[in-house]
């Protein structure tokens, strides 16, 4: 069965100090959710800070981006092979915020996931649509379409050793959480995407869910079929609440 991942997307948020407290309190209560795996993703300047917290705990880290270059003249970028002296597990790639804010294109993203994997470092794919196309009633084919970069650079294969999440944009930030019913839709979508290519890695691939999750509202969520798992943001800037999310998956 699929071990469920909780990760912690910290976004742009936290200080030395607010981090150290918000790790002591995860490693703290850790041991009762050893069922599900954590995982955190800090901004790039806090990476040597969580590598030395975490070092010899259960609780996994990466980056929430990374370049698609392997070195070189790319001013302000972070490459794979950076990322492996901190030895992170994983790295976000694609979210929506750099979809929309930075450019980041669908090709984009795929080299970013192939980088990622060059190095072994297991991306985790967001994909998900805006309200818009929701209202439009093009969920699915953005979401194939955003899938469909990467499966045709990289091959279904690759997702052995990666994670999907699905956050829809309407949901991310806003309070307004997909409905367990809405969000399993899209989930069994995209599990259904991959076994066209192969059913195996299909059944074995971990499909996140992500926007506005909390510890109000995992239970529901973490009990559907193809949810395996959330990627937290506003709610993992707490241990106790973050904790509570690992909890309900349980
Ligand atoms: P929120 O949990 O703050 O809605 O953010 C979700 C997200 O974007 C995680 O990557």
């Amino acid at each position: 069965m699929r071990r469920k991942l909780v990760a912690g997307n910290w976004k742009m948020n936290g200080s030395s100090e607010s981090i150290r407290g918000l790790l002591q309190g995860i490693k703290e209560g850790a041991a009762p959710v050893a069922a599900v795996e954590l995982a955190v993703f800090p901004p790039f300047v806090y990476l040597g800070l969580v590598e030395q917290q975490l070092s010899g705990t259960t609780v996994a880290w990466g980056t929430q981006n990374l370049s698609e270059q392997v070195s070189g003249a790319f001013t302000g970028e972070v490459a794979g092979s950076m990322l492996n002296d901190f030895h992170c597990a994983y790295v976000i790639v694609g979210h929506s915020e750099r979809r929309t804010l930075y450019g980041e294109t669908d090709d984009l993203v795929a080299r970013k996931f192939a980088a990622a994997r060059k190095v072994g470092i297991k991306p985790i794919l967001c994909v998900g649509e805006t309200l818009e196309e929701r209202d439009q009633g093009v969920t699915e084919s953005v979401v194939e379409r955003q899938l469909k970069a990467v499966l045709d650079l990289e091959g279904v294969e690759a997702f052995n050793d990666a994670v999907i999440a699905y956050e829809p944009v309407w949901a991310i930030g806003t309070g307004r959480t997909a409905t367990p019913q809405q969000a399993q839709e899209v989930h069994a979508f995209i599990r259904a995407k991959l076994a066209e290519r192969n059913s195996t890695v299909a059944a074995k691939t971990r499909i996140l869910y992500g926007g506005s999750m909390k510890a109000a509202n995992a239970v529901e969520l973490l009990a559907m079929a193809d949810i395996d798992g959330g990627l937290i943001g506003g709610a993992s800037l707490e241990a106790k609440e973050f904790l509570a999310i690992a909890r309900a998956g349980c």
